[in-house]
């Protein structure tokens, strides 16, 4: 398979929401690819994050892809609000709504790509018939609603035999993973299949680290 360019999003979640701007702009100059924004309503996870203001906000500041983690119940109430904010990618989780096929269109309906995310206990097969009508899927490698947690190994397995399905069906989606992505881990799970990496506290650890944390991250995938 064709070595792909791998690219890294840095989610905010474990940022200094007192200092947000700083932030955007560290990990702007340290060449990420995009933001990953995670919005959790206390109901789908047991955490509450933010909302469409702040997507707003950070959309105001930089020209960096949005893709917008929607970790929250119903989520096809909030796509249009998302888009508006100004979301480039929208991602849904399988377990969060019962006609996925139609939130996902609304997604693109909006001039947004459309991901897929599954939890560490949901099997492939409850994606396997929307990965021709998404951009993204993303392989949740925590248990979703909170940064800082440890890597489950099970979702190496997942994302290979995702990778095989995605290469195998001739899809153009991308395949991206969030949770516990380390240097000791990136290269493994790139290995596996992954082409996209969420990092937060390993980017946002260590007080102005982001730069060299962001570096660390690019030389442990050999970039
Ligand atoms: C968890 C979020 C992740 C998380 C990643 O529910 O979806 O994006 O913020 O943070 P780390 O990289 O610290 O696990
Ligand atoms: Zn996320």
């Amino acid at each position: 398979m064709m070595m792909t360019k791998y690219r890294i999003g840095p989610s905010i979640l474990t940022a200094d929401f007192l200092n947000l701007g700083r932030d955007i702009a560290a990990v702007e100059a340290a060449g990420v690819d995009y933001i990953h924004l995670d919005i959790m309503d206390g109901q789908f996870v047991p955490n509450i994050s933010f909302g469409m203001p702040i997507v707003a906000a950070i959309r105001a500041q930089t020209e960096l892809p949005l893709d917008v983690h929607l970790m929250i119940d119903t989520p096809e109430a909030y796509v249009g609000a998302f888009a508006e904010a100004g979301a480039d990618l929208i991602t849904i989780q399988v377990e969060a709504t019962t006609h996925t096929h139609r939130v996902l269109g609304a997604i693109r309906e909006q001039g947004v790509q459309a991901g897929i995310a599954l939890c560490p206990g949901t099997p492939i097969a409850a994606i396997e018939e929307l990965l021709p009508f998404v951009d993204q899927v993303l392989v949740m490698s925590v248990n979703p609603g909170f940064g800082g947690q440890t890597f489950i190994p099970t979702a190496l397995n997942k994302l290979q035999r995702l990778r095989q399905l995605i290469d195998g069906g001739n899809l153009n989606c991308r395949l991206q993973v969030d949770g516990g992505i380390k240097t000791s881990n990136i290269a493994r799970v790139a290995e596996a299949g992954s082409e996209s990496f969420v990092v937060g506290s390993s980017v946002f650890d260590g007080k102005d680290q982001v730069a060299a944390n962001v570096a660390a991250l690019r030389s442990a995938l050999g970039e």
